[in-house]
């Protein structure tokens, strides 16, 4: 189903904001469901989170980083333009129950992926710690969002510019010793980066604290039936896409994950790089025929 660009912001220099049409998606999204979208017809199938969802004005937000072809595809269109085709709300509902204390661990773009989890937790009465990370202050994506809904926030940059400096997951390891809190954390859900999630996961295992992380695999149908999602939870094998995309993180084989994301690594550089040329081309072409034209009406 086609899906047009309502609002389109910049967030950051390489993170989008864009609130689509997708009657279909908004009045059945839950909390941690993802779409597929299609930017045109030939175009790739890519995976995005939901991060909001307005039924009563039948729209859904994504957010998104350009990190290749398709996802600078996207960012080139403009508001009123639209995506060839949006399906879901696909995969399982994140589990929103009364857990008591939380913690949620957001890192990049896994912060937007965090946010409606983050607001169904408060609204199920927990009391959330969001911790958001990022390389900079410039790349610190929604903040205030993020603070309206949670109990308390703590914020890490690697170099410093925003919060404390470091990691988001050297904040976690501090928290979980703080005397207020020890014992008393009942889940942690972390979303962002596989090495973030890993160490999350290495973080919590001792402590014995229920940790949920939401798998960033390659994806093409969304429905099962490709397998190039599949995921290894100890020996057996789960579908992210209708499995997941959210698993115990104890039991994540991470090395695994990471490597099948390199695995197409070469097309994909290779697949940007030609992208790239072949704007630079029909931008060179468009400069070339306004100075002809311009160099026309001088002569008249
Ligand atoms: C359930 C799910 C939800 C996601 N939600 C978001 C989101 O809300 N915002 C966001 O910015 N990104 C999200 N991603 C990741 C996003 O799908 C990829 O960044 C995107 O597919 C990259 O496409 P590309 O052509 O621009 O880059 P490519 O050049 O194709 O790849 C660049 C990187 O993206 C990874 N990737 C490529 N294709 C896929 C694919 N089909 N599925 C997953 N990863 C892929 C590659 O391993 C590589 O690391 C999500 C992924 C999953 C599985
Ligand atoms: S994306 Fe094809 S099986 Fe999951």
């Amino acid at each position: 189903m086609k899906a047009r660009i309502i609002t389109r912001q910049k967030l950051c220099p390489d993170i989008f904001w864009y609130e689509i049409s997708a009657p279909h998606v908004a009045c059945r999204f839950q909390a941690g469901q993802f779409v597929i979208i299609q930017v045109h017809e030939r175009g790739e199938r890519i995976p995005l989170t939901v991060a909001e969802a307005h039924p009563e004005r039948g729209t859904i937000v994504l957010v998104f980083q350009v990190v290749g072809k398709t996802t600078l595809e996207l960012s080139l269109l403009k508001e009123g333009e639209e995506i060839e085709n949006c399906v879901g709300p696909l995969g399982n509902p994140s589990e929103i129950n009364f857990f008591g204390q939380v913690i949620c661990v957001g890192g990049g773009t896994g912060i937007a992926c965090l946010l409606p989890i983050v607001r169904a937790l408060s609204a199920a009465g927990n009391e959330v710690i969001s911790l958001i990370g990022s390389r900079s202050r410039d790349y610190l994506i929604l903040e205030d969002k993020i603070k309206a809904v949670s109990s308390s926030l703590f914020i890490a940059t690697d170099d410093g510019t925003r919060g404390e400096r470091g990691l988001v997951t050297d904040v976690l390891e501090r928290i979980l010793e703080e005397e207020e809190v020890r014992g008393k954390i009942q889940r942690v859900i972390a979303i962002g980066p596989p090495l973030m999630m890993r160490k999350v996961a290495e973080i919590t295992r001792p402590h014995r604290i229920k940790t949920i992380v939401s798998l960033n695999t390659i994806m093409v149908d969304g429905t099962g039936m490709c397998g190039s999602c599949r995921v290894f939870l100890g020996k057996a094998m789960k579908l992210a896409c209708i499995d997941g995309p959210e698993f115990d993180a104890h039991r994540v084989n991470f090395d695994d994950v990471i490597s099948r994301l390199e695995m197409f690594r070469a097309k994909e550089r290779l697949a940007w790089a030609v992208y790239r040329q072949q704007l630079e081309a029909r931008q060179m072409e468009i400069k070339t025929k306004v100075r002809a034209k311009e160099g026309t009406a001088s002569h008249d």
